[in-house]
């Protein structure tokens, strides 16, 4: 139905996705580099990749498992970000097999990181399975499997732009996000451990509303716009919507639905002009992620949703981003 989807097997990326506007065009609607060198250059900030082992921070990147402290490299401020340095699962190449099915078409990718890779234990087996469907939707499967207990929590790290990647900014975007409640932060974007109502704050998503809305308010905080872990309504575990993204001049929308418990809504705040996929400048909050995952520092915080994966046990998680037109 019109849709394209190109992946690479470095960082289990994807690199294209062309989806049609209420007139049948189709563009691109992703971040991304043209070649390999703009992936390993400076400018890429996790453009489409597969965040991991562990996504978003962990404090001073600090933790325990059963009593066994560890040590993940700090690479953000005082803290782990997006699962470490060069052997982070999106710096590190995947083996990509092509698998053909009737009325979709998936790639699937495998990485077996070893123990102790980036400052996390155990042999970690992980499988990333992209399928794109004939009803428009990018399906995303994980699944991963140790030999010790270990944190483990992927997603990925698509930057969308629904008017097409590359255009100015993503602030008339409408975005509404199924959360009541959010994770506040301190200065460094840890969580405070708070479980807190968006209800009467400048996060409140719930109705949906245009991100220049509460944007200028928002960039006076330390996360300098929007950049916050929603705790998504039903918590069962079941897949269920999580957000809904509309661009009223292409008349493009994207439904996010999800099988984890939270999910990061960052807007670009760091985006400098780098230049992307063919010569297109990509400038401040010209695109938005929404991460699918497990809160931020889960792994130091006891009331939040555990990320240990014991060995025996099959991480599993499903994230669909579906598009459609209005
Ligand atoms: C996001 C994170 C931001 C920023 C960005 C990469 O996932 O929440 O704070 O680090 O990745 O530039």
């Amino acid at each position: 139905n019109g849709m394209v989807a190109k992946l690479t097997d470095h960082g289990a990326t994807v690199v294209e996705l062309h989806v049609p506007d209420k007139n049948g065009k189709v563009e691109d609607v992703v971040l991304g580099f043209d070649s390999v060198a703009g992936y390993e250059s400076d400018d890429n900030q996790y453009f489409g990749c597969t965040t991991g082992r562990v996504a978003n921070r962990i404090a001073l990147g600090k933790y325990k498992v059963h009593g066994v402290e560890y040590q993940a490299p700090v690479n953000n401020g005082p803290n782990a970000l997006h699962g470490g340095l060069d052997r982070a699962l999106s710096r590190v190449k995947w083996e990509g097999n092509i698998i053909p099915h009737k009325d979709s078409s998936s790639v699937m990718f495998t990485y077996s990181s070893p123990d102790g890779e980036e400052g996390y234990p155990g042999k970690l087996d992980i499988t990333v399975m992209y399928t794109l469907t004939d009803k428009n939707e990018l399906m995303i499967d994980y699944k991963a499997k140790t030999d010790k207990a270990t944190p483990v929590n992927l997603t990925n790290h698509s930057y969308f732009n629904l008017a097409g990647a590359g255009s100015k900014t993503v602030l008339d975007h409408i975005v509404q996000i199924h959360a009541d409640q959010y994770t506040p932060v301190d200065d460094t974007l840890i969580p405070t451990g708070e479980i807190a109502k968006v209800d009467g704050t400048l996060l409140d998503l719930r109705k949906g509303q245009e991100l220049k809305i509460n944007i200028e308010e928002l960039g006076k905080t330390p996360a300098l716009g929007y950049d916050h872990n929603y705790v998504l309504n039903d918590l069962t575990g079941k897949l269920r919507e999580a957000a809904v993204v509309t661009e009223n001049s292409s008349g493009r929308v994207m439904k996010v639905f999800t099988t984890e418990p939270g999910i990061q809504l960052y807007c670009g705040n760091f985006l400098k002009d780098q230049v992307g996929k063919q010569g297109k400048k990509y400038p401040h909050r010209s695109a938005l992620c929404l991460e699918t995952q497990h809160y931020p520092d889960s792994v130091n915080q006891p009331k939040f949703p555990s990320t240990i994966l014991e060995p025996g046990m099959t991480y599993s998680h499903t994230t669909i981003y579906a598009f459609s037109t209005k």
